[in-house]
């Protein structure tokens, strides 16, 4: 037997009870001819004593042990005199009286604590002994735990877990796909899912009825700290539902996850916000809400007033920032490069002072006097000590970037609580979005997303203004999760592909699996898929998504501890058929 109990578990009642226990050295310690060693499993730590007065030969076996080795103990538990009450085995040891190296250890590349002195890369590239850091295994755990509780409420509620398949065709979700060669059908290919979307889609038309899964999707997309190659989502499908069906099925679930697992109560209904009122007020598509510094337009007020560059604009909006009218020209103007950043893309960044004394001071005082300044202050709700910023331009490039510049606004004044947490639906999406690169209509959500039905007319002569039964689910700025009321309908399903620009056989190619199911009896039907690692790295109280998975990707889409992607041999590829373009790095 290698052990009769783990590393987290023995406690001062154990006392005297012999034990044996199988882990890892975390640290070797010597005092007074006395060593000590951390054994270390997932459980927990267990301090070992070996005694140079006992047993000279098996203390100097100690001394040897590096950090890392594999080793089996056994010996009797013992009250410690020096008692550690931070872990919950801080109060016994384990006086030795027989070890046994059951595997050795290289020298880790870096310390295995939670400060640990390895950078990412060397981290990403033995992420096996990252994972062995605490920190990084109790995210997770939690990851597991919500899992958990997710499968057992999901179940409760009727729905099924049900598997799809990873090797599909194309469904798109605004990404580019992964594709696999096929050997048996040579030049042909099938592609990764982006999400089970039409799966969900034809379990629906099958009378599955309620169904859901955690499940990995594929994108092929630009990383960022909340986006990975491949992630992790809970998939869901309802039948029979209207929006508001679906989003108190999920309002129940989102609840009852936070109560469950982060022991917080939502005594109230999420509230819904139209996407407009977000953009206009918040300057997202996903507001922050945990913070007020709501977006205020100028632009009525602010034109021909002789300033060129809000004359020449078809927007001029501001935000107040609380109490920061003592700002310096640096400051001021740290925050003028930050927000002309080509991530941001501001022209310019204008400021008003408004005074604890109760005067104005103002990078446009030469066209603006204070009675101007003070109707400006009012509308924003300014008090003396305020600081208003002012950007103008294009109306929806300038709310993205006051809505930019708000969180910004909101981290240095440390108005982003981690503990507290704000929900909202956010509903009432555009259905198309227009693309001025390619000169035509995307879906802003997904083609199979339902139009508001008084606004089913408007798609032949304005699209723009079509609203889609679509949500996202919206946490302190992070979109959790979204989904829609799909057509269900066969010829709505053509209109749709057809203001989305594909052709009738492109329509029938990619997607006539899914039309001829609506020939037989599809019920209404909608559905939301959630982000379970950015769930998960909220719960955790991290930024990135990264370490709430296991084996991730860095920014470059690369594994770099299995080194992959890779390059395949030329046997593997005439298996396949396949060549590869000269000059393609
Ligand atoms: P959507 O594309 O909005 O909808 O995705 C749903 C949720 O998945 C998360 N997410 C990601 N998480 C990590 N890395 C990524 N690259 C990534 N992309 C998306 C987000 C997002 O809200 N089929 C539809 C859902 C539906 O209509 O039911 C879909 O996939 O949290």
């Amino acid at each position: 037997m290698y052990r009769t109990h783990t590393c987290g578990e023995l406690k001062l009642e154990n006392s005297k009870e012999k034990v044996v226990l199988s882990g890892w050295v975390k640290k070797v310690r010597e005092f007074g001819g006395m060593t000590f060693i951390d054994l270390r499993d997932r459980y927990g730590i267990t301090q070992l004593v070996f005694n140079m007065e006992v047993n000279e030969e098996l203390c100097k076996a100690a001394m040897e042990l590096g950090r890392e080795y594999v080793i089996q103990v056994s010996g009797a538990v013992e009250e410690r005199s020096n008692k550690n009450l931070n872990i919950p085995t801080g109060e016994i040891e384990i006086i030795v009286e027989s070890l046994k190296v059951l595997n050795k250890s290289e020298v880790p590349p870096f310390t295995i604590e939670n400060q640990s002195d390895g950078g990412d890369d060397i981290r990403m590239k033995y992420r096996y002994l990252d994972l062995r850091r605490d920190v990084v295994r109790k995210n997770l755990e939690l990851r597991h735990k919500m899992a958990q509780a997710i499968r057992s409420y999901l179940s409760s509620e009727g729905f099924l877990e049900v598997e799809t398949p990873v090797l599909i065709k194309s469904t798109p979700e605004g990404a580019r796909d992964f594709v696999v060669p096929s050997r048996m059908n040579p030049h042909q290919f099938y592609a990764l899912p982006q999400s089970p979307q039409t799966f969900k889609q034809l379990l629906m038309v099958a009378g599955f009825d309620k169904y859901f899964q955690i499940v990995k999707c594929f994108r092929d997309e630009d990383l960022r700290a909340d986006r990975q190659p491949e992630f992790t989502q809970i998939d869901c499908e309802m039948s029979f539902v209207e929006r508001d069906d679906v989003l108190a099925a999920f309002e129940g679930l989102t609840k009852q996850l936070f109560r469950e697992v982060q022991n917080v109560e939502f005594d109230y209904d999420f509230p819904k916000m139209p996407f407009t009122e977000a953009m206009e007020s918040y300057g997202s598509d996903k507001p922050d809400i945990r913070f007020e510094m709501k977006i205020k337009e100028l632009t009525d007020i602010a034109k021909n007033k002789g300033f060129v560059v809000f004359d020449n604009a078809d927007f001029v909006g501001a935000i107040k920032a609380k109490g920061c009218a003592e700002y310096t020209r640096k400051q001021l103007d740290e925050l003028t490069e930050w927000v002309q950043r080509p991530q941001i893309g501001a022209k310019g960044l204008i400021y008003v002072k408004y005074n604890a004394d109760g005067s104005f001071k103002s990078s446009v005082d030469k066209f603006f006097g204070a009675d101007d300044l003070k109707i400006w202050a009012g509308l924003l709700e300014a008090k003396p000590g305020d600081l208003l910023f002012v950007m103008a331009g294009k109306r929806n490039p300038t709310l993205t970037q006051l809505g930019t510049l708000r969180l910004e606004m909101a981290e240095r004044l440390g108005l982003k609580d981690k503990n507290t947490y704000k929900p909202l639906w956010v509903v009432d999406f555009p259905l198309l979005d227009w693309d001025e690169d390619t000169k035509r209509f995307h879906a802003m959500h997904h083609p199979f997303t339902s139009p508001v039905d008084e606004d089913i007319a408007l798609l032949g002569t304005d699209p723009g203004k079509v609203r889609a039964k679509a949500y996202d689910l919206v946490i302190n700025g992070v979109e959790l999760g979204g989904g829609s009321i799909r057509i269900h309908d066969e010829n709505l399903q053509k209109l749709m592909f057809k203001q989305l620009g594909f052709t009738e056989e492109d329509a029938k190619n990619q997607f006539g699996f899914l039309m001829n199911a609506f020939k037989y009896g599809a019920p209404p039907h909608g559905g939301i898929a959630f982000g379970f690692d950015r769930w998960v790295s909220m719960f955790a109280g991290l930024d990135s998504i990264r370490d709430v998975i296991a084996f991730p990707k860095n920014n470059s889409g690369r594994d770099v501890m299995i080194d992959t992607p890779s390059l395949i041999s030329s046997e593997q590829l005439d298996e396949l058929s396949l060549d590869l373009k000269k000059d393609t790095k």
